[in-house]
Order: structure tokens, then C-alpha cells, then sequence
């Protein structure tokens, strides 16, 4: 940016390089809005990432066009796409946004751990473990606002890709989508899970195919495990018996109870009630599957001192997690022993994509 020298000495910028009209016409929390539509390709979407009620989006919008003086959207068949004019705008939002997100980092990081924000991004199944550990660090660093956003796999790359948080935890690191770093940090397993009363509760080893003419329940389209269900079935030449998609662990887990059927689940989803309840972790072939969470961010993002310092201290907690689901599922130790003395199991667990 040119600066000029002032008769006092401080630097200012020509006010030619202002967009006067648009600075008093329009907002940032318009920008935002829009930004959030183009990207999410929805304005309910918008509306529900940034909390706001349709009408207000609708609302903020109108204005918005207004002050640019032309349309911003189309439809186009029962979509709405930006125009070209929506299109400029949108570029215009990301760098600024960038920019601001940079400086708010820096800003931040003059502050020390004293003041700042850490905003995660996590997938649905990690919520069972990530308010633990950002109530840890907290405890540490009180001074932290913190915010959480739990969504599906596929959600959290659409949100990586836009560079929405800092951090995110994922079961698996995307592949192929974007450049990234990825940092193990805890164990993940993952089970077959029935009810309490089911026949094959108690029985050692079965066999895959039996589970695949069970009813089964899987989660929506877009998740993690439900891919990993998927491949993992696939690998033995074998397909579950949907009868059942939920878009939540917990409603699976009722509907397992309900006796609706068998369902693959992270371990941690059963944090709070523990493997002795009304459901109970089957002795399957091939499972757990032994996966870890990942803490991710988009390769060449510079992380702020508040994410680096909550990666360490995520890392660090990885031993307080192994032991916590070793207590709820004590068969684990004894399959962690087996991995450790020969990869295969693991390798042959979780097929890739
Ligand atoms: P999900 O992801 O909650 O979107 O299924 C979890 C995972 O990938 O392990």
C-alpha cells in the first residue's frame, strides 16, 4: 500500500485508495452473510452456520444490493448462483476477510495467551471427545474464547477449504481435496454395536457376514465413519442390510436400543454411559477398527501462538485419552498389545480409500 509522509512524520493513505461509497453503504456482517451463502450454496445454510433467522439473511442481502446497485444472485432451476457481479464480490470478501483474520491473529498474538480466540472445526463424531480437552485448556487459559463448530466429514472440508477455523479434528486427514497437516493424537476405535439383548451379544469372532444380514443402521451421507463402514464391508466383498440413516450418533444409538438394528461407532460415543448399558460392543471380525483422530489445518496456514499452543497441549493429552477408553472398554489393552506386535491387524482394519 503507498504511504505518504505527513508534515508531522506519521504516514497516511491517500484517501483515492478508499472505497468511500461502499464503506458507508455497507457492513461487514453483510459481507459475511454473503460470503457464507456463496460458499455454503444456500442462504438456510448461511443462515444456520452464522445463527441468524432466514429473514434477517434475506434482509442483510437486500441491502448488500443496494449498495452495490446490482444483483448479487440468479436462480438458476431451484439454485441460487451469484452473478458475475456477485462473483467479483465474493473474491473481494475472501482476501479482506483473510486479511482480517490475519491481523486479528496477530493482534492476538501481541496479546499473548492472555486474550484471543481459538475457533475449531470438528467432525460430529469428535464432539464426545473435544469439549474435553478445550475444557482443559481453558482451565489453562481462561482468557480463551472458544468456539466449537461440530458438523459431518464432508462439511469440515468444505470449511478447511474456506479457511473458516483454526484447527479441525478429524477421524481420517482428507486426501486429495487440499494440501494438509495433520497431527495424530489419539486413539479412535471403532465398534459394532447392538442391543443389550441381541443373539450375537457374547459371541466370540463373528464372522462379517453375519453382521451383513443383520438390519443395519448408517449415518448420512457425507460421513466419516459411514465411509469407513462402507469400505470395510466392501473389502469382504460384502454390503451391510441398510434399513436405517441417521444424521446423529446419539439417535443411532437409541435406535440400536430400540432393537432396530447393528451400527459401526466410535467408541467415544459411548463416553458417558460406558459399554455395560443398554448397548453393547459386539466381538466382530476385523473390528475395532483401530483408527486415531487427527488434528488438521490446511498446509501453509500460519497457525495463530493460541492454535499452536492448544495443538501441544491436544497432543499432549493423547495418554489421559488412552486410559480413559481403556477404562470403558478393557478388551482394548489387550488388542493395543496385539497391534503393537505386528501392524497388520490395523492395516487390514482401515482399507483406504
Ligand atoms: P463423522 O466423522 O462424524 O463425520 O462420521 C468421524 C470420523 O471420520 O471418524
Amino acid at each position: 500500500m503507498k504511504r505518504t509522509r505527513t508534515p508531522e512524520g506519521s504516514s497516511y493513505t491517500p484517501r483515492s485508495a478508499m472505497p468511500d461509497y461502499l464503506i458507508r453503504h455497507a457492513t461487514l456482517r453483510q459481507l459475511q452473510v454473503f460470503e457464507a451463502i456463496v460458499r455454503l450454496g444456500s442462504f438456510t445454510r448461511a443462515a444456520e452456520e452464522l445463527f441468524l433467522t432466514q429473514p434477517t439473511v434475506s434482509m442483510q442481502i437486500r441491502k448488500l444490493t443496494d449498495a452495490i446497485g446490482l444483483p448479487l444472485f440468479e436462480h438458476v432451476g431451484r439454485n441460487v448462483e451469484p452473478t458475475e457481479a456477485g462473483l467479483e464480490l465474493y473474491d473481494a470478501c475472501r482476501s479482506m476477510f483473510e486479511s482480517l483474520a490475519n491481523l486479528e491473529m496477530k493482534v492476538s498474538d501481541l496479546k499473548g495467551l492472555k486474550r484471543g480466540r481459538l475457533r475449531m472445526g470438528v467432525v460430529t463424531t469428535a464432539k464426545y471427545l473435544a469439549p474435553d480437552i478445550l475444557g482443559g485448556f481453558s482451565k489453562l487459559y481462561p482468557g480463551i474464547d472458544l468456539a466449537l463448530k461440530v458438523t459431518n466429514r464432508e462439511s469440515i472440508i468444505e470449511r478447511m477449504l474456506a479457511n473458516v477455523d483454526d484447527l479441525y479434528i478429524m477421524g481420517e486427514a482428507p486426501e486429495g481435496d487440499i494440501e494438509i497437516e495433520s497431527h495424530t493424537f489419539a486413539l479412535n476405535p471403532l465398534v459394532v454395536m447392538a442391543a443389550r439383548n441381541h443373539p450375537l451379544v457374547g459371541r466370540k469372532n463373528i464372522p462379517l457376514s453375519d453382521i451383513a444380514k443383520e438390519p443395519f443402521i448408517v449415518r448420512e451421507p457425507g460421513s466419516g465413519i459411514r465411509d469407513v463402514t462402507f469400505r470395510t464391508f466392501d473389502a469382504k466383498g460384502l454390503r451391510p442390510n441398510v434399513r436405517m440413516e441417521l444424521g446423529s450418533n446419539e439417535a443411532i444409538k437409541h435406535a440400536i436400543a430400540a432393537g432396530l438394528g447393528l451400527s459401526v461407532l466410535s467408541l467415544h460415543t459411548l463416553s458417558l454411559e460406558g459399554t455395560e448399558g443398554a448397548v453393547a460392543v459386539l466381538d466382530v471380525e476385523g473390528f475395532p477398527i483401530l483408527r486415531h483422530w487427527n488434528l488438521v489445518y490446511p498446509k501453509g496456514k500460519e497457525l495463530s501462538l493460541v492454535a499452536r499452543t492448544f495443538l501441544e497441549f491436544a497432543i499432549g493429552n493423547e495418554p489421559n485419552i488412552r486410559k480413559r477408553v481403556q477404562k470403558m472398554w478393557p478388551a482394548l489393552k489387550h488388542l493395543l498389545k496385539e497391534e503393537k506386535k505386528g501392524p497388520a491387524r490395523k492395516k487390514k482394519a482401515s482399507p483406504k480409500k
